[in-house]
């Protein structure tokens, strides 16, 4: 059993909390906590329900060295990932980090030197890859149904509720997060970049900030509003507003732990000193010659996506609805609705049909759960290239990094010129054929959108 610590006790890290206390304790022995916020310490030790030691950033490398540490997840802030990678790798511990692997170019290098040097390894949690749908999709690539894949295009919506929560934390900040090229899109890059299994070569963005305005603040009838939700005069009638003392989680994990940071978990959305995009889009030039055309948005009424692959014999299409509508008050539609997903093939010269879904459970589209199993119990077998590294890791970055640059001169921006020898990851095995598609899935469960079966 390995032994972990965790560096960041935010929201994140009771993903990684949670399973080392509970479904995966015989899987892994939880050894350290260290976080900058003492506050945040105590109500990680309270969730956990014993003591556990704990550590300021700057005894990061005695609480390693004093409790045996074998693997550190790292869960702060995007712009310090790339510090406590390397420091951790310097120490001789494997690492877990949250996406994006980091931020910038230069800490993309520092990464893949240390890595080279220590030889130890390092995963970045790419959960999204892991949900059984996506995967479903990426079996239909790999099967070839569709021929060799051409182009793709990839628009994602975050609704008024997920997409205003990067507005109001650290996240509202290039110099934090990378805006949601790099902090956000880093999933869908890396999704773009696994499922056809290659790296970006050149990429051209554009990129604005539309809606999380002060003068749509104003247009939409909050004048006079507060710089936080907390105490903010037009607090009753915001769709925006996040209202923390209505969730004991949040109240203890940020409202209870200010005053020793200052950070505040519920700035206003609308405020002038934001400086990232909420409207951004992108077509990405591929190493194999498939170009993509990518959008995200985050003010939309729904969350969701839909990614379409054109081949040469066909055409595959996910389409899915995680929420369709937010509250008029910013909560989420209440009973929650499942999420709804649809794959669909439409092969030249014959009828199109949808697949038969595999069930996914949990967050983010069931990925985190299978994620977790396979990070903390077992990586053998990884039939589809699940569990992503640090070149994984580089080479989404790498796409937002490389956008960000492309929105500040309005010119194409080739990844090669950003950093030079990052290694290309290993995204999959070679492909298995159209019959193992059939052989897996029962091929009865296959409807035609007419509603016939392929027997
Ligand atoms: N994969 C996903 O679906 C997913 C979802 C949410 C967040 N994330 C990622 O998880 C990470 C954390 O996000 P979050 O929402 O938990 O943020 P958060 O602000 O809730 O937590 C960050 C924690 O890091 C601590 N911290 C800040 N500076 C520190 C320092 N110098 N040393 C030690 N600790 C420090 C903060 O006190 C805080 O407790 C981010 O990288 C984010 O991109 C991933």
């Amino acid at each position: 059993m390995k032994k972990y610590a965790i560096v960041g006790v935010g929201h994140r890290s009771y993903m990684y909390l949670g399973a080392l206390v509970g479904e995966h304790a015989a899987d892994g022995e939880l050894v350290g906590l260290c976080d900058s916020n003492p506050g945040r310490l105590d109500a990680a030790i309270a969730y956990i329900g014993r003591p556990v030691p704990r550590f300021a950033p700057d005894a990061f490398e005695t609480m390693l060295a004093e409790t045996g540490t074998e693997r550190v997840i790292v869960t702060v802030p995007d712009n310090i990932h790339a510090e406590y990678i390397v420091r951790a790798l310097e120490f001789g511990c494997d690492v877990i980090t949250e996406k994006p692997l980091t931020m910038d170019a230069v800490s993309i290098g520092r990464i893949a030197e240390a890595r080279r040097r220590t030889g130890r390894a390092v995963i970045v949690g790419f959960n999204y890859r892991y949900s059984p749908v996506r995967t479903l999709l990426k079996q239909v690539l790999m099967s070839g149904i569709i021929g060799h894949v051409q182009s793709a295009t990839f628009e994602w919506l975050l609704d008024t509720h997920h997409g205003a929560d990067y507005f109001r934390r650290w996240h509202r900040t290039k110099a934090n997060s990378g805006g949601l090229f790099v902090h956000k899109a880093t999933h869908h890059f890396d999704l773009l970049n696994w499922w056809l299994g290659t790296t970006a070569r050149r990429v051209t963005a554009r990129g604005r900030r539309v809606f999380y305005l002060p003068e749509i603040g104003d247009a939409l009838g909050f004048e006079g509003r507060g710089e936080r939700c907390t105490g903010c005069p037009v607090f009753a009638r915001c769709g925006f507003r996040l209202d923390i003392p209505s969730s004991r989680h949040l109240t203890s994990l940020y409202a209870e732990t200010e005053q020793h940071d200052g950070y505040l978990r519920d700035k206003c959305v609308f405020s002038a000193d934001i400086d990232i995009e909420d409207s951004m889009n992108a077509i990405i030039d591929y190493q194999n010659g498939v170009v993509a055309n990518y959008t995200l948005t985050a003010y939309n009424p729904c969350e969701g996506y839909r990614v379409v692959f054109d081949g040469t014999r066909g055409r595959a299409e996910l389409l899915n609805v995680e929420r369709p509508y937010v509250q008029p008050d910013g909560r989420l539609v209440c009973p929650a609705l499942p999420e709804t997903n649809r794959i669909t093939v439409q092969p030249h010269f014959a009828r199109s049909y949808q697949l038969a879904l595999p069930p996914s459970d949990g967050t983010h589209g069931g990925g985190d759960s299978v994620m977790l199993r396979r990070l903390f119990r077992d990586a053998s077998n990884d039939q589809y290239g699940h569990v992503a590294d640090d070149r994984a890791g580089a080479w989404s970055a790498l796409v937002g990094i490389a956008a960000n640059a492309s929105l500040a001169t309005g010119m194409p921006v080739d990844l090669a010129t950003l950093a030079a020898d990052v290694p290309t990851p290993d995204y999959a095995p070679e492909p298995f054929g159209p019959q193992a598609i059939w052989r897996e899935f029962d091929p009865a469960r296959y409807a035609f959108l007419d509603g016939a079966t392929i027997m």
